[in-house]
């Protein structure tokens, strides 16, 4: 039991270090639910881009919601959007890639800055 405590140790560190730092790590969104991807992965540089966009609220992009309705206000960071939009969506339900284009497009238009051009997010 002794010589296991280090290791249990180095195993519990490691795997909040990683936790700590798989946003900050992040560089591109390429979730497994796609499969293989048909375009380059979307950059996507987490907190790069929301400290440069100026978006403080996580909320604004991890919403929650359950039985078909956005919750706005209940946050769901660390939550992959694929665990709530399939890639085949049943009907009056948004899929996987309807959902980032949506959310990701919609506030580039608002706010006038960001991109939307197919290649400036899937950059080659
Ligand atoms: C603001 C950024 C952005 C723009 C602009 C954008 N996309 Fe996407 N797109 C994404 C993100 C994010 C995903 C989900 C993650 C991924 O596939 O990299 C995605 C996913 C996809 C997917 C499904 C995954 C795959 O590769 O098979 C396709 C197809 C796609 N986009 C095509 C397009 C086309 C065509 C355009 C232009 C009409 C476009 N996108 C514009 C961000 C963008
Ligand atoms: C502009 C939109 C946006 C904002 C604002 C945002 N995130 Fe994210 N975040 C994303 C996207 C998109 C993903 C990738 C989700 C996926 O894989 O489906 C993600 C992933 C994550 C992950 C998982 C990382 C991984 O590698 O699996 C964590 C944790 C996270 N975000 C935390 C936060 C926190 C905390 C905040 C607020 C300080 C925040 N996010 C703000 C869009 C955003
Ligand atoms: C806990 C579940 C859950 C998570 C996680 C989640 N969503 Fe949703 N989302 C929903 C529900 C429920 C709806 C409403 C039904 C629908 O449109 O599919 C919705 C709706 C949406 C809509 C449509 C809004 C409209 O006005 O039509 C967009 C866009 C969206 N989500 C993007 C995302 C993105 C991007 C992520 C990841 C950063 C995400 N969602 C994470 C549950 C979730
Ligand atoms: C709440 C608003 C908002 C959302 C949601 C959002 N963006 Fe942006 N994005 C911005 C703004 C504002 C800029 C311009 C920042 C600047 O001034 O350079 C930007 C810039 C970018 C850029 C240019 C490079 C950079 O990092 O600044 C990329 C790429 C990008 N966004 C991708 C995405 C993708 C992919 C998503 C969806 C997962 C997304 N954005 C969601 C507001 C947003």
């Amino acid at each position: 039991m002794k010589r296991c405590l280090p290791i249990l140790i180095v195993a519990v560190i490691l795997a909040f270090s990683q936790l700590a730092s798989s946003q900050e790590d992040m560089t591109v969104i390429a979730p497994d639910a796609f499969g293989k991807l048909t375009r380059p992965a979307a950059t996507f540089v987490h907190d790069q881009h929301n400290e440069k966009a100026g978006v403080e609220d996580c909320v604004l992009c991890h919403h929650g919601g359950s039985d078909g309705v956005q919750d706005p206000e209940s946050s769901t960071e660390g939550i992959p959007c694929a665990d709530c939009h399939a890639v085949q969506p049943d009907k009056g339900t948004t899929g996987l890639s309807k959902a980032y284009h949506l959310q990701c497009i919609s506030c580039h238009e608002q706010s006038g800055k960001g991109p939307l051009a197919c290649g400036q997010c899937h950059v080659r």
